[in-house]
């Protein structure tokens, strides 16, 4: 991949939480590019540390929890940024305008005492030099944008007025309002029914195309994420165990978990009849982070007195990077 196609880079990241009971390690060594108007999901079960790791490029992650170590590149017009360690005025400009995030349930973003516009209004305006009309013009143009029916009358709606639908495309209208560079969709239809879940998902699309931007699709869908992403990264416990064009990814998993999680999925890779077959075991508790390989307690391929002891390296392949101990010697 071109370097210059690179939009984000995280290198190393591990963001853990203090608690009185231990340390647990949420994102734990994470590797991951965005490249410039891509859609990269990120899939995994839930608790393997997505939404930790998203929220931790916006340093939006509140204590116990903290950024133990990394670095987060945002390659920008005007050159790179660091992240980790910004200092609260630059995260200011990067939220927003360079990246902005959308969450599975809206109310928890969208103020409830203020209207959607006035919302939208501020959000414009904190970042670019408009007046108020141009703002509110933007805020309906935008509304109209995500397919929100008269929109010069919904300008002035409060949340609870809309429907989940409905609120969910004003959180993308709001997120889109300063055009950032990337978008951070954190189990964006999850809380919607599928009719709406499949128009949301088509809205994105339609959004990217129009503004370029690079989308990050965190999803614990790995339907979701075969519709729409051109790369995936797939995440056990804090790490990237596989990563790699989504198409190749899917055709071809190569790490245990990424095949047991198709294995997993309606039809996704199976003849309809066929059983799913549940990923055995579950995934441990945060604090029993098991030795070696974090996945091979639950895995088919475990390599007795290897995979419970040794860590497994990234390794890189033709086609993708794989953490797995199986690989490490086609390498
Ligand atoms: N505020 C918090 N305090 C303690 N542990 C947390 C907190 N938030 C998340 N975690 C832990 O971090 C791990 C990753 O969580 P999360 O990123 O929410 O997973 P995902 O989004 O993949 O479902 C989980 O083990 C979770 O229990
Ligand atoms: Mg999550």
């Amino acid at each position: 991949m071109a370097a210059d196609d690179v939009l984000l880079e995280i290198q190393d990241l591990r963001t853990h939480f203090l608690l009185d009971d231990g340390v647990v390690c949420a994102v734990d060594g994470v590797d991951l590019r965005v490249r410039k108007g891509e859609t990269l999901a990120i899939v995994g079960e839930s608790g393997c540390g997505k939404s930790v790791m998203a929220r931790s490029i916006l340093r939006l992650v509140d204590p116990p929890g903290h950024i133990e170590g990394g670095r987060i590149t945002l390659h920008r017009e005007g050159g790179p940024v660091e992240l980790v360690g910004a200092d609260r005025r630059l995260l200011r400009q990067v939220r927003w305008r360079d990246i902005a995030m959308v969450f599975q349930e809206p109310m928890a973003s969208l103020s409830l005492v203020h209207t959607i516009g006035s919302q939208i209004v501020e959000a414009v305006r904190l970042h670019e030099n408009v007046g108020k009309a141009a703002a509110r013009k933007r805020a309906i143009e935008m509304l109209d944008r995500v397919g929100i029916p008269m929109p010069q009358r919904r300008v002035d709606a409060y949340p609870f007025e809309l429907s989940g639908g409905m609120r969910q495309r004003a959180m993308i209208a709001m997120a889109l309002s300063c055009r950032p560079s990337l978008l951070i969709a954190d189990e964006p239809t999850t809380a919607l029914d599928v009719t709406t879940q499949a128009q949301i998902l088509e809205l994105l699309r339609d959004l990217q195309a129009d503004f370029g931007m690079a989308i990050m699709l965190i999803t614990h869908d790995l339907g979701v994420a075969a519709q729409v992403a051109d790369s995936m990264a797939v995440m056990y416990l804090g790490r990237v165990v596989e990563y790699g064009a989504a198409e190749q990814v899917l055709a071809a998993p190569r790490h245990p978990y990424t095949r047991a999680l198709l294995r997993s999925m309606p039809r996704l890779g199976r003849a309809s009849r066929t059983r799913l077959t549940a990923i055995k075991g579950m995934v441990p508790p945060p604090y029993a982070r098991p030795d070696g390989c974090p996945f091979h307690p639950r895995c088919d391929s475990v390599v007795a007195g290897k995979c419970d002891v040794v860590l497994p390296r990234r390794v890189p392949m033709a086609d993708r990077e794989v953490s797995c101990l199986l690989y490490e010697e086609e390498a």
